[in-house]
């Protein structure tokens, strides 16, 4: 069991810097998932702290010791990877044991610590079993065994899910989030997932770019995203986003543009009095059929067109065209929207959320 510091960690290739300025406090038994599109950075600095890549700036913690030129085998960490090669040859039981014995742990110890995370992981009936005798999801969980029984006191999982079917992958997130309620140890896991780092983070680092955008709980990160960037990249589907004016008008603050109207409300209109142009943001769940919101009489925020229709069971997401604009509505299921049909639009303008044009920072709920 450790907490992790990352101080003000860089990492560059020649000339290019691919993490800049990592700076984050990851706590003992916290669930710390890096979630970023590809390339952003995010396996660099796993690899940083297992220490399978050097770190060009900055200071590594595990613990209370620094760890920058402690080699990998001497971190006290266990690292999952995306492809978990398996021996072929050898057993559940001995591709569990191997590290184990490599280190020359007594046999009854190793019988011992192999046979608790078999356990643990449900595949006490499948050590004798050879990998090519396995699912997929068996497969994983052995990977997962074999850095359980090194009790590390930091786990590190870079994508372990992302080879495995959509169905699996579900069901092996809820395992992944059991195995930590169990271990109690701290887990640092990356993915490009953003409905897997939703699911499984205490806390979920965003990045982009090499760059940190955003540390916060999964619920934060969705109510109150820091920038368009955040915002853009957690929420599925993504949240629309519209570049409005702002004006006043008998009393009350409006985002208008040609053909959309939409009140301010008035929590809001203090925090962006003075702006003339914000980007506005409004998630596809807070955009409703007007005809379906009758008894709430709300103001219609625009007119468009059904481009596409997509049933999801519960819910249709609605894509529609006005302008030269396209919104992204979520539709509760029950009524039979048709393509090229007219909607009129009301927004939940409680749950707005407000961009910088310049900054692309957000104006509604600033950070720290
Ligand atoms: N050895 C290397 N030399 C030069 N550039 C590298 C090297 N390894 C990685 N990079 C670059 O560093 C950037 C970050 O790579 P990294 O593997 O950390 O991305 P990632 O966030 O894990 O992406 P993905 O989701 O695709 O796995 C990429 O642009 C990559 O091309
Ligand atoms: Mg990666």
């Amino acid at each position: 069991m450790a907490e992790v510091r990352l101080k003000h960690i860089r990492k560059c290739y020649g000339d290019t810097t691919i993490v800049k300025d990592f700076d984050l406090d990851i706590r003992d038994k916290e669930f710390m998932v890096f979630v970023g599109p590809s390339g952003c950075g995010k396996s660099t600095t796993l690899r940083m702290i297992a220490g399978l890549e050097d770190i060009t700036g900055g200071e590594l913690c595990i613990g209370d010791r620094v760890v920058n030129e402690v080699s990998p085998k001497d971190r006290d960490i266990a690292m999952v990877f995306q492809n978990y090669a398996l021996y072929p040859h050898m057993s559940v039981y001995e591709n569990m044991a191997f590290s184990l014995k490599l280190r020359k742990v007594p046999k009854a110890e190793i019988r011992e610590k192999v046979e608790e995370a078999a356990r643990i992981l449900q595949l006490d009936q499948l050590l004798e079993r050879k990998p090519k005798e396995l699912s997929g999801g068996q497969r994983q969980r052995v990977a997962m065994g074999r850095a359980i029984v090194r009790n590390p006191s930091v786990f590190l999982m870079d994508e372990p899910l992302s080879n495995l079917d959509a169905k699996l992958r579900v069901s092996m997130r809820t395992e992944i989030s059991r195995l930590h309620q169990r271990l109690q140890t701290t887990m640092i896991y990356v993915t490009h997932d953003q409905t897997e780092a939703m699911t499984l983070g205490d806390r979920i680092v965003v990045m982009n770019d090499g760059i940190i955008q955003q540390v916060d709980t999964p619920m934060n990160l969705y109510h109150h995203p820091c920038n368009l960037f955040v915002a853009g990249f957690i929420g599925n589907p993504p949240m629309n986003f519209l570049q409005v004016e702002l004006k006043q008008q008998d009393g009350s603050l409006y985002a208008v543009r040609d053909g959309f109207q939409a009140q301010i409300p008035a929590q809001y209109a203090s925090q962006l009095e003075g702006r003339e142009r914000i980007i506005l943001g409004m998630r596809p769940d807070h955009v409703h059929d007007a005809e379906m919101m009758l008894a709430e009489k709300q103001e219609i925020v625009c007119q468009g067109t059904i481009d596409v229709v997509e049933m999801l069971g519960a819910e249709s997401l609605l894509h529609i065209e006005y302008g030269d604009q396209k919104l992204v509505a979520s539709m509760p299921s029950g009524k039979a929207y048709k393509p090229g049909n007219q909607i009129s639009l009301v927004f939940t303008m409680d749950r707005m959320h407000a961009f910088d044009l310049d900054t692309a920072r957000s104006l509604l709920y600033e950070q720290d």
